[in-house]
């Protein structure tokens, strides 16, 4: 028997405005749809996703892995149902139901509620009302209301596959929630605690309000990395990449690129993973010689592989000769196709050292570097 998760996707947003549905903007650096799938994606005891879209937009988020599309209706409540039918017969025991719009859903509100359903047929999150109610007309307060007992419903709602595939197929209306289907089948629906971040996306402000709670959680680390090669024999150098005819080359094992050196340092470092010596013994014969793309490649694989996308990465070469400036846009061509980042993100510049010290008198070049990685 497996778990699944249905998020109810097909909405249009009309009250949220701006030139696409809500579900579809952006949102602290990736679309709010992306979050909210990827928060479902980041919990392993969920085996399979529905995604419910408007048929308008069944190509804007190709299924993958375990996430798997279905067509959504004119309410809510239809999209629901839609994607409960397409997990019937497919051995569920257990489904969440979420509406894309709360994008800032943590995993442990997640876990809370599958947990919860191994005692219950229905949980769902809420937050008590703390302050106080009124009614109101033509802008005046017309009366108060007890708001003891009363509950502010979120999502993920969580059932027993069976018992809500059932609710829905009988129920007649248009009900507010998946919570509203199942009690009018006669289950009961346990209360489990809300979290004020866990807020729907509903109007233009609440962009923001979910941006500052998604930015909150993200993890921004900066490295840095700086490196020296000397100058010796040779007709080119290559910097960054890029192979610049010279009347002499650049010492040391491999192709000597300073600047992609101190690029990889960087990234290394703002991982707090050592450095390239570490990762490349020079003195091991496998990496005698290896060209540099390869160390950078690594730095890079290794901070997707824990999470992190590189937000922006910055060289500066430090010589009097040759001069950078005509080969800047090919080398953060390059750099940017290494680490797969959009060039506007890699800059490559350079500066003299007024002929002081060692650059300024060509015994070699200096590279520094700095990356920025973040983990949304
Ligand atoms: N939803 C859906 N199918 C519909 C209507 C709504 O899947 N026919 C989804 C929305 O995409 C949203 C959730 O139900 O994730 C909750 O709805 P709401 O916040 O009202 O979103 P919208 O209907 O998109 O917004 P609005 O009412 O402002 O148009
Ligand atoms: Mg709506």
């Amino acid at each position: 028997m497996s778990i699944a998760a249905i998020i109810v996707a097909a909405g249009r947003g009309t009250r949220a405005g701006g030139d696409q549905p809500k579900q579809w903007q952006a949102l602290a650096g990736k679309r709010v749809i992306d979050w909210t799938v990827d928060a479902f994606v980041a919990v392993s005891e969920i085996d399979c996703i529905v995604l419910v879209l408007h048929p308008d937009d069944m190509e804007r988020f190709p299924a993958r892995g375990k996430i798997e599309l279905a067509v959504g209706g004119d309410t809510r409540a239809q999209s629901v149902r839609n994607g409960l039918e397409a997990l019937d017969d497919r051995g569920v025991s257990k489904v969440l139901i979420h509406d894309v719009a709360r994008a800032c859903i943590d995993a442990s509100t997640i876990s809370t509620i599958l947990m919860s359903l191994n005692d219950n047929k229905a949980s769902a999150p809420a937050l008590a009302v703390t302050d106080a109610l009124w009614t109101g007309a033509d802008g005046l307060v017309s009366g108060t209301q007890d708001r003891n007992g009363l509950y502010r419903a979120q999502t993920p709602q969580g059932f027993d596959f069976e018992a809500i595939l059932a609710a829905h197929r009988s129920f007649e209306g248009d009900p507010a929630d998946d919570v509203e289907v199942a009690r009018a089948a006669g289950l009961d629906v346990a209360i489990l605690p809300g979290t004020e971040n866990n807020l729907k996306i509903t109007s233009p402000g609440d962009f923001a309000r979910a941006e500052n709670i998604l930015r909150g959680q993200m993890d921004i680390r900066t490295g840095s990395g700086y490196d020296v090669h000397r100058f010796g024999e040779g007709d080119h150098v290559v910097l960054c990449g890029v192979r610049i005819p010279f009347d002499r080359g650049l010492q040391g094992h491999s192709d000597a690129d300073v600047g992609m050196h101190a690029l990889t340092d960087a990234i290394y470092g703002a991982l707090a993973e050592g450095d390239i010596g570490q990762h490349f013994p020079p003195t091991d014969p496998e990496w005698k010689g290896a060209e540099s793309h390869i160390f950078l490649h690594h730095a890079a694989k290794m901070a997707a592989d824990k999470g992190y996308d590189i937000s922006n990465v910055d060289v500066t070469l430090i010589c009097e000769f040759p001069k950078i400036g005509p080969h800047a846009l090919p080398m953060r061509a390059a750099l940017a196709e290494i680490i797969d980042l959009d060039t506007d993100r890699v800059s490559v510049k350079a500066t003299t050292s007024e002929r002081l010290g060692f650059t300024g008198r060509g015994e070699g070049i200096a590279a520094m570097a700095t990356a920025t990685l973040v983990r949304p």
